[in-house]
């Protein structure tokens, strides 16, 4: 039996933080077992907001994949491939973006939201208002069943799936309609207790140094209303207690709740404790890291060869297109 195929990618403006870590990549390990995979880094997406500093895409697309192998993704199981390298994706980009109204784009949750959230960036580009359209191309190029995402790209997904209609009832039943796999997002806030975000810089990072976290950790935001050490706390409002509860041992989670409750132990101790708890942790994934960085070579390898294998699918499909479309 062939397995269902799934496809999923990330942008490249930056490396990845434990907000990723227990949101999208744990979440594709486990997919890694039941579909095929095919795992790529969106620069082209990433250029859409990174246009005037692009040097941060080339460093993070190395960096992810690292963090992708170091957190237990199998470049021997699923495929890895860098967007750029397949230039069919643009060519596909190109002919959605002939059919695809301008309202599915303009009215766009994602588009509106990020229009204010960007502001400092001009993105009121053209290419910034077809990344739904670029997205599409990423997805249905491989006749995805199915792509995982986080709720927020949900709307993009409901794009592809409206763009896959509109080119089948054009031209012929061709693609797919992907379903949507929503993704759990990470209960693991930022230090300061907003979303973990790169661009709050309250993200701890897969790459993070025992300083670095220790100094993260020192700085997080408990429960609010937890003033002095002898008022009691609420384990259940507090992000270093959900930490705990993925990061320590379940007796240590368990003792925490109860002596945070009756004011028996102080932020400043039960920081130190899930400090080290993390730090253990992440032990791994930073282990793996430090091993890949020194193999450069390897990366390079793995890299190729899944661009070789996204590329075989990639030119069968536009073969298909170019003929549904009356091209050629
Ligand atoms: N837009 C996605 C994000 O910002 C990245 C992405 C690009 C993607 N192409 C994709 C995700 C195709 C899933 C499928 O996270
Ligand atoms: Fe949070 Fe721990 Fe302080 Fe309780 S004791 S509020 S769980 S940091």
């Amino acid at each position: 039996m062939t397995r269902k195929r799934i496809v999923s990618g990330m942008r490249p403006t930056g490396g990845l933080h434990i907000g990723h870590l227990h949101g999208a990549l744990m979440n594709w390990k486990r997919l890694q077992e039941e579909y095929e995979c095919f795992y790529f880094i969106a620069d082209w997406h990433a250029l859409t907001s990174e246009y005037a500093r692009p040097q941060i895409i080339k460093e993070s697309t190395y960096d992810i994949i690292i963090d992708w192998i170091s957190v237990g993704l199998d470049p021997d199981v699923s495929t890895f491939f860098i967007q750029s390298q397949i230039y069919e994706h643009a060519e596909l980009h190109l002919i959605f973006s002939m059919f695809t109204p301008l309202p599915w784009l303009e009215r766009n949750p994602t588009y509106k939201e990020q229009l204010n959230e960007l502001a400092q960036k001009n993105i009121h580009t053209y290419g910034f208002l077809g990344y739904p359209v670029l997205q599409a191309a990423d997805i249905l190029m491989y006749k995805a069943n199915g792509v995982p995402v986080g709720e927020d790209q949900a709307p993009h997904v409901e794009l592809t799936r409206e763009i896959a209609r509109r080119f089948n009832n054009l031209y012929g039943e061709v693609f797919p309609v992907p379903d949507v796999l929503l993704a759990p997002t990470s209960k693991l806030l930022g230090i300061d207790r907003r979303k973990m975000s790169k661009s709050y810089e309250n993200a701890i990072y897969l790459s993070d140094d025992d300083n670095t976290i220790d100094i993260k950790v020192d700085q997080m935001i408990t429960d609010p209303q937890r003033a002095r050490k002898k008022d009691p706390g609420d384990p259940g409002v507090c992000n270093v207690f959900s930490f705990h509860e993925i990061y320590s041992d379940p007796e240590i989670v368990e003792r925490i709740k109860g002596e945070c409750r009756t004011a028996g132990i102080g932020c400043v101790e039960c920081k130190k404790i899930m400090g080290a708890s993390l730090k253990k942790g992440l032990e791994p994934v930073r282990e793996k890291r430090r091993e890949l960085e020194k193999d450069t070579g390897k990366i390079k390898d793995i890299m190729n060869e899944g661009n070789k294998r996204a590329k075989v699918i990639a030119e069968k499909t536009m073969i298909e297109v170019r003929e549904a479309v009356k091209l050629i």
